[in-house]
């Protein structure tokens, strides 16, 4: 939702800039925009992705040691260059980037206006750096001051990076809601929206805390207030990320690499918390807060989007392994009902980026009736896992396609540890079925392995259904959310209009949409249920739908029905998602290739939603 990135040092700051937007791109890609003091204060802005803006200041004036651009995620202004990023005060002295929305701008700007200022863009932005300009003319502040007062007057979320032309020495930012992290280096600083752009430079940073102001100037200062005028500590932290991870190496694309990367990160998601041989597992994030979490009365998990199907097969998970009840909730629905929630519940978030608005907005709702805050989180020192009580990183390494794929199984790797943990804790499981549970939970990343090994064939199967204009997904149990999650997969890059469902809710509904152009996904792969999905699978091709079943290896029944079938290793049923989920995504990336999308940055998509 927005790439924000900022320099000040002695090297130029244009190249550091650019290639630091370059990698914030899966944040927001609709525009991009630069702004480098030298003197002057030069900004370059246009609609479209980070190279057009390259090309565009390809023979402009762009030297300069501080510097600062955005990759834009519309919310206020439809995409175009004037509704990009910097944004100026109407004299062009003061230089804005924003990833947020000031929510209170339409009356801000409408008192602005009674004053004399005028506005060129649609944007929110514009109507802040207006605002900061209005504050430091009329009490002569300096710009760190006028940044502090200006956002008391302002309701919203941002990430905010202020230059101003006449203050040629100093960068300040600020940040509420939206993330933003300082990197340290030698006689020069760092911002942006995540660690990514740091790293080649510096593993040193600090993560700014909601209502704080950084300040950082070329004398290798940095200061950090609150915004009612508090001054903190900065605490430094040291990163300990590789460049190769942010990068495609031999793979086309992001999404690519990521799915191929699953063996491993499942297998690190594991690693240290289990070891079948000697029988044991231990999820750290359940040792810190033991009692609450054994003790609690249920447990609630807010999610969005891909990580809320994780959440979904974690209910199946705790349900029946630990005997716990659990509800799964939209964070967006959680965070405005008046739910029911004290101290005797868990909180489970699941998030891959830790930054997610809604996640964090349910969460402070729960954590102020008293419940505890649990995360399970990717990345590293996110605003998600530093508000929490207790939790546990993923270990999937930076996912930079915009489509998870490694995130998701490795939340669910972990919701299947802490599942097995607390249902072998409790007694709800027998010690022998916990030893297999464990057994084949370290042989999963070896079967994914052998599920890849199947591209070529799955790729034949796209190409057969590339062309459909909706598909449906069908699956039963633990493979309900899959089917949702494949379903999503498929939409989300290749634009084609799809749903998952329970297989048997087939018939109270969308049965009437299927016709022979229509492919019907079943997974069938669960030993419990099987005759039931055989029997779905029979009422799709009396109706002529084109099935593609995913089925275990030696299947007989389905076999003969299905036109194309995707073998996988058979598991025990509790960790068949790990699995079933690994050819759905390589169907939606090579029907999104074969359709000519681009599968790392899909259309009016974003990363990191940091906004309502
Ligand atoms: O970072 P989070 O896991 O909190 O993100 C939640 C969703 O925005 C995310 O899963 C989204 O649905 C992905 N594009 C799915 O591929």
């Amino acid at each position: 939702m927005c790439g924000i990135v900022a320099y000040i040092g002695k090297k130029e700051a244009f190249p550091i800039v650019m290639k630091g937007l370059q990698r914030l791109e899966y944040r927001g890609y609709d525009s991009a925009g630069v702004a480098i003091l030298n003197g002057d204060l030069n900004v370059y802005k246009k609609k479209g992705k980070v190279k057009d803006l390259l090309q565009f200041a390809k023979d402009k004036k762009v030297n300069g040691s501080l510097g600062m651009g955005h990759t834009r995620w519309a919310t206020h202004g439809k995409p175009n260059d004037v509704n990009a990023h910097p944004q100026q005060s109407g004299d062009g002295r003061l230089a804005l980037i924003h990833n947020g929305i000031i929510e209170n701008y339409a009356s801000i700007k409408e008192a602005l206006i009674k004053i004399g200022h005028t506005f060129e863009s649609e944007t929110d932005t514009e109507v802040l750096v207006h605002l900061i300009d209005e504050v430091q003319r009329q009490d002569n502040l300096p710009i760190e001051e006028a940044v502090r007062v200006a956002l008391t007057k302002v309701i919203g979320a941002y990430a905010i990076v202020v230059i101003d032309k006449k203050d040629p020495n100093k960068i300040v930012a600020a940040r509420k809601g939206s993330p933003l992290v300082i990197g340290l280096g030698e006689d020069e600083f760092f911002m942006a929206s995540d660690a990514t752009p740091l790293i080649e430079y510096t593993q040193k940073v600090v993560y700014l805390n909601d209502e704080e102001i950084a300040v950082v100037n070329r004398s290798g200062d940095l200061q950090i207030k609150t915004i009612d005028n508090k001054i903190q500590s900065p605490f430094i932290e040291e990163l300990n990320l590789k460049l190769e991870r942010f990068e495609k190496g031999d793979f086309d694309s992001f999404m690519l690499k990521e799915i191929y990367e699953q063996p491993k990160t499942i297998a690190d998601c594991m690693r240290g918390r289990m070891s079948a041989a000697e029988g044991w597992v231990k999820v750290g994030g359940i040792e810190a807060s033991y009692e609450r979490i054994i003790n609690a009365r249920r447990f609630i998990i807010a999610a969005c989007g891909t990580s809320w199907h994780a959440g979904l097969i974690a209910e199946y998970l705790f349900e029946e392994l630990a005997r716990i009840s659990v509800e799964v909730e939209y964070a967006s629905e959680l965070r405005y009902r008046n739910p029911i929630i004290d101290e005797n519940d868990v909180i489970i978030a699941l998030s891959q980026s830790g930054e997610t608005a809604d996640t964090l907005a349910a969460l402070e709702l729960a954590k102020n009736k008293k419940a505890l805050i649990y995360g399970v989180v990717n990345v590293v020192g996110s605003s998600i896992a530093r508000m929490t009580d207790s939790g546990s990183y993923i270990h999937a390494g930076p996912e930079i396609g915009v489509a998870s794929t490694k995130a998701f199984t490795g939340q669910v790797t972990l919701l299947t540890l802490m599942a097995i943990h607390l249902g072998y804790a409790k007694g709800t499981i027998p010690r022998s079925y916990y030893l297999q549970l464990l057994d084949e939970l370290e042989n999963i990343p070896k079967k994914v392995e052998k599920i890849l090994e199947k591209n070529s064939h799955i790729k034949y199967i796209a190409q057969e259904i590339k062309d459909a204009t909706n598909a449906l997904y069908l699956g039963r149990g633990y493979n309900f959310p899959v089917a949702l999650e494949g379903a999503l997969k498929l939409k989300e890059i290749s634009y084609i209009h799809a749903e998952g469902y329970p297989a048997a809710e087939m018939k109270h509904g969308p049965i009437a949409l299927i016709d022979e152009n229509m492919p019907v996904i079943v997974i069938a792969t669960n030993k419990s249920a099987y005759e039931k999905i055989a029997s779905n699978v029979q009422e799709v091709k009396a109706r002529k739908g084109k099935i593609i079943a995913i089925v275990n290896e030696g299947d007989q029944e389905i076999r003969k029905i299905a036109d194309y079938c995707i073998e996988i290793p058979y598991t025990d049923e509790p960790l068949t998602p790990l699995l079933s989920v690994i050819p759905l995504q390589l169907l939606s990336y090579h029907i999104a290739i074969m359709r000519d999308c681009n599968v790392d940055q899909p259309r009016n998509l974003a990363k990191s939603v940091t906004v309502e």
